[in-house]
């Protein structure tokens, strides 16, 4: 497999430690098996998350030198609305703390108890914060987003026929937005064509619904527009981009994944009324809604991410280290979820640990093996992130996985080399691996915090 040469090269580093199996077995231990309860210094390839792990740019750390730390006005915000402006389209813009700090605003507003969202899979605050302030989440996305092994090139598509029948059986009076994820996470990273864009924007205006975007991972999706549907191939990133945004009113973001930046998000909008909703919550919540919970050098920082991440040069060589770990995996028969997506490979832990029932909460197992095995970290996107239903009873997704995320302009391809060769060592030894149990489980976002032994 050939490489894409890194379109950057290093200025700082930082070093890793190396640890012993012991010592893995140990932080384990303490840790619960439960990869987010690990200490970074344990750890020696981080993939838990592409959230918040970029890598910032000398220009962007030189922006930090120019926050404006006003408590109101700063200029920062006004860089950081204009840069929205332009790349997104959107007319208005509230910052948040993260991502999910938007979702908690445009929840609050926009839902009335009783209301149902629909959205093409779920993420696990998007969904909470949904649930949190009175509706139903509907899953629209295609069936085929649920079959790790269905290779389709836009496998994070709305179902339309769902969406038409949800709005049928509830009128579309009880549904204020679709959320719709570019690209969906849970499912693997799959991105959403262009024409799915369009067709959803079409058939919630004419019933007098929003469509607000999860733009968390846009430009991502917008390369794999541009790479897999026709028609797209001449135009760049950031146009593709633009267009996509056009066919929604708004957006949530976590500026921690294509944003390019370390914490940041917002929400943004072309409503007048929702904005001005959004300014009364965001105070309450957040900060004045010309910083809301961010200082000015981070809205700085994430005016120039916004900037960097539409380089094409720069998401075809994000998209391509990803997708070389894939391949690798792939290549030694290991079963990943098909085709690989953009911020990370997903292990079917279903298949790796076929002897182990749902119930023992494999891919939870999976990524603390992964850990004891060579210090990388991963994080289980199965059973446990599911949680439950309102009624109490465990959701059991389709999905089992171990997500193998990679931080953006971070590792270099030779890390990827350790992970595929340790993962594969791994595999070919898979039948010695038990189950695990839940010792400990908190009431909401279990997967964060919960505890496990062996059985
Ligand atoms: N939406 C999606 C699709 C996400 O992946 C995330 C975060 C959020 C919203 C929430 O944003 O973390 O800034 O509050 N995903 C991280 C992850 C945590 O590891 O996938 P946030």
């Amino acid at each position: 497999k050939m490489y894409v040469a890194e379109p950057y090269k290093i200025k700082v580093v930082e070093p890793i430690r190396m640890t012993t199996r012991a010592q893995r077995q140990a932080a384990l231990e303490r840790a619960g098996h439960n990869t987010f309860l690990l200490d970074s210094r344990d750890v020696y390839i981080d993939l838990l998350t592409d959230s918040g792990t970029t890598a910032m740019s000398d220009r962007q750390w030189a922006g930090l030198m120019l926050g404006d730390e006003a408590y109101a006005g700063s200029r920062n915000f006004f860089h950081l609305l204009e840069t929205v402006q332009e790349y997104y389209g959107f007319r208005y813009m509230v910052p948040t703390h993260q991502g999910r700090g938007a979702e908690h605003l445009l929840s609050r507003i926009a839902i009335k108890p009783g209301d149902y969202v629909p959205g093409n899979m779920y993420f696990t605050t998007t969904r909470a914060h949904q649930e949190l302030a009175g509706a139903t989440f509907r899953d629209v996305i295609i069936d085929e987003a649920h079959d790790p092994q269905a290779d389709l090139p836009f496998k994070g598509n709305v179902d339309l026929r769902k969406f038409q029948a949800l709005i049928e059986e509830v009128g579309a009076e009880k549904i204020p937005y679709i959320c719709l994820a570019v690209t969906v996470n849970l499912a693997g990273g799959q991105p959403v064509s262009l024409q799915n864009i369009r067709d959803v924007s079409e058939l919630a205006h004419r019933h007098g619904i929003r469509v607000m975007f999860d733009a968390t991972r846009c430009v991502e999706n917008a390369y794999l527009i541009k790479e897999r549907e026709p028609g797209h191939a001449g135009r760049s990133v950031r146009e593709i981009l633009k267009e996509m945004m056009s066919y929604g009113d708004g957006c949530t973001m976590s500026g921690k994944k294509d944003c390019m930046v370390n914490i940041g998000g917002f929400l943004a909008m072309n409503d007048p009324e929702l904005y001005q909703a959004a300014t009364q919550l965001v105070v309450l919540y957040e900060g004045m809604p010309s910083y809301g919970g961010l200082a000015g050098r981070d809205m700085e920082a994430m005016a120039l991410g916004i900037q960097e991440s539409v380089d094409d040069d720069y998401i075809h060589h994000r998209i391509m280290q990803v997708r070389y770990l894939g391949d690798r995996l792939a290549a030694a028969d290991v079963p990943i979820v098909r085709p690989v997506g953009g911020h990370a490979v997903f292990l079917d832990a279903r298949q790796f640990l076929d002897h182990l029932p749902q119930d023992a909460f494999p891919a939870q197992m999976l990524a603390a093996q992964i850990y004891l095995q060579s210090g990388v970290r991963s994080m289980e996107r199965g059973i446990v992130s599911a949680g439950r239903d309102r009624e109490g009873q465990n959701h059991h997704p389709n999905l089992e996985l171990v997500r193998l995320t990679v931080p953006r302009r971070v590792y270099t391809y030779a890390h990827m080399d350790v992970v595929a060769d340790s993962i594969t060592d791994l595999y070919e030894d898979r039948r010695r691996i038990p189950g695990l149990t839940m010792v400990y489980e908190p009431k909401v976002l279990r997967f964060f915090t919960a505890r496990f032994e062996p059985l």
